[in-house]
């Protein structure tokens, strides 16, 4: 297995020994205690009676009938057994167990003489007689060595399985990351678990979406900034050529003035742009009253309208919202000046606010060409010009909605728009305060 799935491996089989060690210590002491306990007890009484049997048989039969109790005795419970008097001297065979018989003496009462085999004595109520019984033990600890090391094996393999299920998806999530750390943007985890590595890998696939997305949009925005600058740019160069060799010099240097002074706005349109984006620690949202900003922009714009003789046409009612007030009015004014730009002569602009829900909703409707259909989600996306030939004469450079739509998902607002048939209808819904 790879290093995550080993070293979790070797953390799990520390852990589950550790805490097999913690349950069975305890648990052993005590069954090893209370066991000890009965079985001594048990051995006792048994010990007692066969004692007993053994001095009624020897006292009622002499030596011959001690000798047939022990030999029915050593049918059932196999070992050697044999009687002695207070001296040691056994009672059936006459052999001297005296050595024995002191040893038994100093244990007192306690547990059986443990060697090859146990040695129980018992001395008779009335101390004339030493009954004593050899059995061979019952086990020893070694006896379950081979079931131990069973146990251990099954732990350590089901501990192994455990480590995989955790170590394996960690790893393939680890590879995916580094992937796309990377660079490479598709790198996408796709798990399917419903466990916190799950969680963990669906996280993922929902940020390196939206890094994406944003990388994407970033880079595009970059290729099409360069492209912008370049065509005024090679017409600079080309105007400068112009004002060293041609005869018409004014010409020329209105040209450049020309150039510069569109390099100018759209650079200045640029910065709105980065603007919007924003540095979220220095945005300062105040609360603003929409209706008063939208009676401002209207005025503004009159200028404008006058000089196409058409009309603004404003109807709100008291709106508070909370923002940045110059980012909102510019983006709004974009829109504004829009319907402005592609009104025919003479015709209304109007301009509407309402509640609804807990949004504001603002539209802007004027009547002129509209959008083609497969246009109008794109008209939002930075340097995107419907007719970029019908523009140019206009001097739009195709920033104002992009900026607009950035400065309105600053305020966790939206914009679209929708042909009306004559005319666009842009909506900007914005949060209520
Ligand atoms: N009210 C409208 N009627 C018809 N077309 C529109 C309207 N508003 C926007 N458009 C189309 O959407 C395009 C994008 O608009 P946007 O405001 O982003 O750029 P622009 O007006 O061309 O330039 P800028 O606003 O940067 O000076 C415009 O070029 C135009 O084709
Ligand atoms: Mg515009």
């Amino acid at each position: 297995m790879n290093r995550i799935g080993r070293s979790i491996y070797v953390r799990i089989l520390l852990w589950v020994f550790a805490t097999l060690a913690v349950a069975l210590g305890p648990f052993l002491f005590i069954s090893n205690y209370y066991g000890t306990r009965v079985n001594h007890h048990i051995f006792d009484r048994l010990n007692n009676m066969q004692r007993d049997q053994a001095i009624e048989a020897y006292e009622a039969g002499g030596s011959s009938g001690l000798q047939e109790n022990l030999r029915k005795l050593e049918k059932y419970f196999p070992g050697e057994h044999f009687l002695t008097d207070s001296a040691g001297r056994d009672l059936v065979t006459g052999g001297d167990h005296s050595a024995l018989l002191a040893e038994a003496r100093e244990r007192g009462n306690g547990p059986p003489k443990r060697g090859s085999h146990l040695i129980f004595a018992k001395p008779s109520n009335d101390g004339r007689y030493w009954f004593f019984a050899t059995a061979p033990p019952p086990f020893t600890p070694w006896s379950f060595l081979f079931y131990y090391v069973l146990i251990i094996g099954v732990v350590a393999a089901l501990c192994w399985v455990l480590a995989a299920s955790i170590g394996v998806p960690l790893r393939r999530l680890a590879r995916t990351v580094e992937r796309f750390g990377r660079g490479d943007l598709t790198a996408r985890a796709n798990m399917t678990r419903s466990d916190e590595i799950g969680q963990m890998a669906r996280a993922f696939d929902v940020m390196g979406d939206r890094i994406g997305t944003l990388l994407t949009a970033e880079r595009r925005l970059l290729r099409d900034i360069s492209h912008e600058l370049r065509s005024p740019l090679a017409r600079l160069s080309f105007a400068a050529e112009l004002l060293r060799t041609a005869d018409d010099r004014e010409a020329a240097a209105a040209r450049i003035r020309k150039e510069i002074a569109r390099l100018s706005v759209l650079v200045g349109s640029l910065l709105e742009m980065t603007r919007a984006e924003g540095d979220p620690e220095s945005r300062k949202f105040e609360p603003i009253d929409l209706s008063g900003l939208l009676e401002g922009i209207a005025y503004d714009c009159r200028v404008e309208a006058d000089a196409k003789r058409c009309r603004v046409e404003l109807a709100t009612s008291a709106l508070q919202i909370a923002g940045d007030q110059e980012l909102l009015r510019r983006a709004i004014e974009n829109v504004v000046r829009n319907a402005i730009r592609y009104a025919p002569e003479g015709s209304a602009i109007q301009i509407n606010a309402a509640p609804r829900d807990n949004s504001a909703i603002v539209t802007v409707r004027d009547y002129g060409p509209g959008v083609p259909g497969d246009s109008l989600s794109r008209i939002f996306t930075p340097f995107y010009r419907v007719d970029p030939s019908r523009d140019s004469s206009t001097g739009g450079v195709g920033l104002g909605l992009a900026i607009a739509s950035r400065a309105i998902s600053l305020h966790q607002g939206c914009i679209s728009a929708a042909n009306e048939q004559p005319g666009l209808l842009v909506t900007i819904e914005l949060p209520l305060r």
